[in-house]
């Protein structure tokens, strides 16, 4: 009993990247960077086109309102059109005249994905930045519409698809971006290609799934980053993590005991939404920001702070798993990224 009580509170805090509070070896700052880059930095964004995933709540919430003070056109691509419209509506009370527009994209569903795509592309000629933030953490064992496991299937592939699906627009807009939302918790994570969706849910945990989720965020990233220096492509993808913020992220959690002791801890260590966005907002608009780097929050263990370029794991550099991860997202999804086929590297 004692055992599964150590493990299972270990589990807990590896998940969202608290297991660093124990580890005071790495207790020190990510970068040596003084500066602090606020959403006073962001520049001027009118004529720009954002489309923001998850936008009706937490990170991209707080992301998507910033990117329309600038005077983006910010799209909220939501699952849920009430928890959107309420999201629009609570956007638009602070700023009345917000060019800010509501679409419905479900990422566990590669139907809806093919839809958004469409009626996206059918209004909009160009797409400036993507943030591909939604995500679930931490559920129980489950599989998306398509079949594939959910927090894969959702946190990943559904913007791998998401991605590819709009690429003629992000090649063709020049400057566009593509920002993937990891996490702290990539570092928990770990490929296994015979097994990648653990199948039938053996093997199964919540936090080995996340971890996995988020380690193919950055795989994505960085593998797509290649592909578009391969083409020569006036298109970069960065990554970013908004370090512990309070969101509703942790709702998810099907482990109700767990839930109460995080929520226990959140009050003494979760930063505010609106800073966790902060990463988010410079991986997607500084000017500085280079394809391949990935933002998180300069305090310590990268809890909290104002957004640095971080590290991530040696991990999610292997360029062998970065090629598997595409070439079995192309598969699974049916979604071919023909414009950047045949670049990588062998
Ligand atoms: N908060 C943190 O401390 C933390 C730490 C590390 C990483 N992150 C990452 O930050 C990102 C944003 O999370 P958050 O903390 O802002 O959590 P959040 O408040 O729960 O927001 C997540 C958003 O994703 C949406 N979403 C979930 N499943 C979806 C689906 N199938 N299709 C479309 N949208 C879907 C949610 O929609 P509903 O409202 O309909 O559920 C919600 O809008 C995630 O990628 C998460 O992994 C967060």
């Amino acid at each position: 009993m004692k055992k599964k009580i150590i493990g299972g509170v270990t589990a807990v805090l590896a998940g969202i990247g608290l297991y660093k509070l124990v580890n005071r070896q790495q207790d020190v700052a990510p970068s040596s960077a003084q500066e602090k880059w606020t959403v006073a930095d962001i520049p001027d964004l009118a004529g720009k086109v954002i489309i923001v995933t998850g936008a009706n709540s937490g990170i991209g919430y707080e992301a998507a309102k910033e990117f329309a003070r600038k005077g983006a056109q910010t799209i909220l691509a939501c699952r849920s059109l009430d928890k959107a419209q309420s999201a629009l509506a609570e956007l638009q009370a602070e700023l009345p005249n917000a060019p800010v527009e509501v679409m419905q994209l479900d990422l566990a569903s590669q139907a809806s994905v093919r839809r958004f795509a469409e009626a996206f592309k059918a209004k909009y000629d160009q797409l400036d930045i993507l943030v591909n933030n939604a995500g679930i953490m931490m559920v129980p064992y489950g599989r998306t519409e398509d079949g594939f496991e959910r927090q894969l299937g959702t946190n990943h592939l559904g913007h791998f698809a998401l991605t590819g699906l709009l690429l003629d627009l992000l090649l063709a807009t020049p400057g566009a971006r593509v920002v993937n939302v990891s996490s702290g918790a990539h570092r928990s994570g770990s490929m296994d290609f015979d097994d990648l969706m653990f199948e039938n849910g053996a093997g199964y945990t919540p936090m080995a799934a996340y971890g996995r989720s988020k380690l193919a965020n950055l795989l994505f990233t960085y593998e797509l980053q290649r592909r578009f220096e391969a083409v020569g492509a006036d298109a970069i993808a960065t990554a970013a993590h908004p370090g512990i913020s309070q969101t509703n992220l942790m709702g998810h959690m099907s482990n109700r005991w767990y839930y109460s002791l995080l929520m226990l801890a959140a009050r003494f260590i979760l930063q505010s939404a609106a800073m966790g966005a902060l990463p988010t907002l410079r991986a997607a608009v500084d000017p500085a920001a280079k394809g391949g780097q990935y933002f998180g929050p300069d305090g310590r263990n990268e809890r909290g702070g104002y957004p640095v370029v971080v590290e991530s794991t040696a991990a999610s550099y292997n360029q062998a798993d970065a090629r598997q991860l595409w070439q079995l997202s192309e598969q699974l999804t049916g979604v071919a990224y023909t414009q950047l086929a045949g670049t990588a590297k062998g």
